[in-house]
């Protein structure tokens, strides 16, 4: 079995963490959120890995490599544009051979890996087996429609009346027959070869096309919230661990992660909470639910469920929560006269202020 993961794209900067182009590297608890898919497919136990690539194959290849730190071999697919997810089942046909495969979207995140769903497939090969979450608007989904017997009767792609709330989860297992699918299918109104259609040909060409429903799922949307819960999902189950130096005044409570070459000086840490490779934090408080990236600089601060990514500071700041914190920003307090707030911020920033 093999496994075809999406990573092409247009390159749309990302609102509101613009420090990559490539949606699939948006950073969950300090890790790329298309790491926790290929670290997923190599608990399935594939190792054979086509990775779909567009605009953004520079940083994606920089990222993943040869695949060999997943235990993968990876074989890059350029595609020219997004032109849809079975024109991707299209290009990829030579890679694929007419072996079964996983279709993972690189910007999805599935809590759980995906081992039992492989498993299970490998036993039964069903044509094709997709799996379905509960959403609050399934608008912005492929949505699927069950008939009584809990089989698949339809499916829309982003449709304005939705027939269900069962959107469609970025990952979809095929035998060879999805091949034929593909091939027959037209580009929809919005020009792309939709892999909602091929599945749809596949079910009404009496294919055996199966679903399951999952909880745990999340794909970025550039949502602040959703992305905070998603930080926070993950670092409740990190490993604790101290790689990186903490002094006698420091407090380490609760699951911690200490990066290498990490520093903490007369500090409180409260987990779960992972302070990245190279980041000093000095005279702060970090509370739960925070992921700190690699080379910041935390000091005399208080901060909580948040994330701050690589290279940014924080001094004499207290307290700041439910933030996102984009690279190489600069927090500091402002002089006491004039009493103001001071405040060079991107495109698209939001700041709440409390005074
Ligand atoms: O995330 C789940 C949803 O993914 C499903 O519910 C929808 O049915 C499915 O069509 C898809 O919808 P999106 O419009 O959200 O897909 P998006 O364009 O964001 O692409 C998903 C991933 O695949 C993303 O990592 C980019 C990559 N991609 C996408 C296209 C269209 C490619 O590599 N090539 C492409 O041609």
């Amino acid at each position: 079995m093999k496994a075809l993961v999406l990573s092409g794209g247009a390159g749309t900067r990302l609102r509101p963490l613009t420090h990559t182009s490539a949606k699939q590297l948006v950073p969950v608890a300090n890790k790329p959120v298309l790491f926790y898919g290929l670290e997923a497919i190599a608990d399935a136990g594939i190792t054979e890995v086509g990775v779909v690539v567009g605009d953004t194959a520079d940083e994606i290849r920089q990222a993943v490599g040869d695949g060999s730190k997943f235990g993968l071999r990876v074989t890059y697919i350029p595609q020219e544009a997004p032109l849809g997810l079975a024109h991707a089942v299209v290009i990829a046909r030579e890679f694929l051979g007419d072996d079964d495969f996983v279709m993972y979207l690189g910007d999805n995140f599935i809590v759980g890996g995906i081992r039992e769903l492989v498993d299970s497939f490998r036993a039964e090969r069903p044509a094709a087996q997709i799996l379905l979450t509960q959403v609050s608007d399934p608008r912005a989904f492929g949505v699927a429609e069950l008939g009584a017997d809990g089989r698949v009767v339809g499916l829309d792609e982003k449709p304005e009346v939705p027939k269900s709330d069962l959107a469609l989860v970025g990952v979809y297992l095929f035998t060879g027959a999805v091949h034929e699918a593909v091939r027959a299918i037209e580009p929809s109104w919005r020009g792309e070869l939709e892999i909602t259609h091929a599945l749809q040909w596949l079910i009404d060409h009496e294919h055996d096309v199966r679903s399951t429903t999952i909880s745990g799922y999340w794909k970025d949307t550039g949502n602040v919230a959703d992305m905070l819960e998603v930080n926070r999902c993950v670092l409740e189950l990190a490993e604790p661990r101290t790689l990186g130096e903490v002094d006698a005044q420091s407090e380490i409570i609760g699951r911690v992660v200490i990066e290498e070459g990490a520093c903490v000086t007369a500090s409180r840490i409260v987990g779960p909470a992972v302070i990245g490779a190279g980041t000093r934090i000095s005279g702060s408080y970090i509370g739960p639910f925070t992921s700190i990236s690699r080379d910041c600089r935390i000091t005399d601060s208080e901060i909580e469920f948040s994330i701050v990514l690589d290279g940014s500071s924080l001094t004499g700041t207290s307290r700041v929560e439910a933030s996102i914190i984009g690279r190489n920003v600069e927090v500091t307090p402002a002089p006491r006269v004039p009493a103001a707030h001071r405040l060079v911020l991107g495109d698209h920033s939001k700041v709440q202020i409390s005074s």
